[in-house]
């Protein structure tokens, strides 16, 4: 088959914040996917979606039976939807969520609504449109501010958490200003550091759950999976070293409730092949989601979503392999007979 590999491939820009490309993937991760899935007895095709010339050019040039999506859009609120709308709109199948659920969950507020209507455990939160709101008195401290449409860790560190309303209004004041959109004010939830995979091969099944402990990182001056601590992460001198436990340290019973938590988020946001949601655990053990992400990192080497498979006895080959047969299912298309429906069912 021929599969379009759509990637957003780091930059070096010195006049850029040195988060800009954060949420990017480095060459060498592009090149591992390219390589695992030519290794599949594919040809592959790397497109770099960030240029908008190149992608357009490269659909109107050249046929692909699937994309393998993993571009990360441009700078707008529905970054991550650009290339999966583009590509329903050309009618080219592509692995992973759609842009309804890219968009979805890239806006943490509304997918928390979501969540919430679910019953599904959120902390609970308010949005700042502006540095002025009043804080809602049924908000409890400490809090935790963010940015409300950014990953990786892209505006949060440990000043982030906060003990009071002077606190509270320096960090709205700076995550409106830095990052150009409102700020998302969530209570901070004290307890176990949690991420779950999800990966569908026919049925959606959510993978062992992954602990992140950060005991040992105090050198860092962070207490929690901040940006800094998911950029270094691995870096001895800054002391970014957190201890990864897969299956988690839980009780069977936790274990099955936390699991059961991240597939219904998954499923609430509709998402399709993979997606890994955070989780903190709180000390009474109520999984409140953080967040979704329809497009984990895949970096065979670095990512929590492949170490995650690892201990699920997958290895990344199949991983990858999971990830593009369940698309093909979902399109309805097989190796021999490339035909393809538009129409695509409704696989979660
Ligand atoms: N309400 C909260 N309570 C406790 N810790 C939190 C809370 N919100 C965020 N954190 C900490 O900050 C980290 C990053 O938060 P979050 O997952 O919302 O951001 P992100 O930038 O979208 O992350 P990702 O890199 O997964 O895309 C969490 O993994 C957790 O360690
Ligand atoms: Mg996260």
């Amino acid at each position: 088959m021929k599969i379009a590999l759509c990637c957003s491939v780091k930059k070096k820009d010195p006049d850029k914040p040195p988060d800009y490309f954060s949420e990017f993937d480095s060459e060498e991760t592009v090149l591992d996917i390219a390589s695992t899935i030519k290794g599949l007895g594919h040809e592959v095709s790397l497109v770099e979606a960030n240029d908008r010339h190149n992608l357009i050019n490269f659909f109107q040039n050249h046929s692909a039976d699937i994309v393998f999506n993993i571009a990360e859009g441009t700078n707008s609120r529905f970054r991550e939807s650009e290339v999966p709308a583009l590509l329903d709109f050309l009618n080219i199948p592509y692995t992973g969520s759609n842009s309804f659920a890219l968009a979805l969950a890239l806006n943490k507020a509304m997918a928390k609504r979501i969540f919430r209507f679910e019953g599904i455990p959120t902390p609970n939160f308010q949005i700042f449109h502006r540095a002025d709101t009043q804080l809602d008195p049924r908000l409890k401290f400490p809090l935790i501010v963010k940015p409300n449409y950014e990953g990786s860790g892209k505006g949060i560190s440990s000043s982030s958490v906060v003990y009071n309303e002077k606190g509270l209004y320096a960090q709205v004041n700076s995550a409106i200003a830095n990052y150009r959109q409102e700020a998302l004010v969530e209570e901070f939830i004290e307890g176990k550091e949690l991420t779950v995979g999800v990966l569908a091969n026919g049925k959606a099944e959510a993978l062992p759950i992954l602990e992140i402990d950060f005991s040992e990182c105090h050198k860092s001056g962070e207490y929690f999976y901040s940006w800094k601590m998911k950029e270094f992460q691995g870096n001895k001198e800054m002391g970014c070293t957190p201890a990864f436990y897969c299956p988690a340290r839980l009780t069977e019973e936790v274990a099955r409730e936390v699991k059961d938590t991240a597939l219904r988020a998954h499923k609430a946001l509709g998402c399709f092949d993979i997606s890994r949601t955070d989780i903190r655990l709180s000390k009474d053990n109520i999984p409140y989601v953080l967040e979704v992400n329809p497009l984990p990192g895949l970096d065979p080497k670095e990512s929590n979503f492949p170490m995650i498979a690892r201990a699920a006895g997958i290895e990344y080959r199949d991983l990858i392999k999971t990830i593009l047969a369940n698309a093909m299912e979902r399109y309805a298309i097989s190796v021999n007979n490339k035909s393809q429906m538009a129409d695509s069912k409704s696989y979660s």
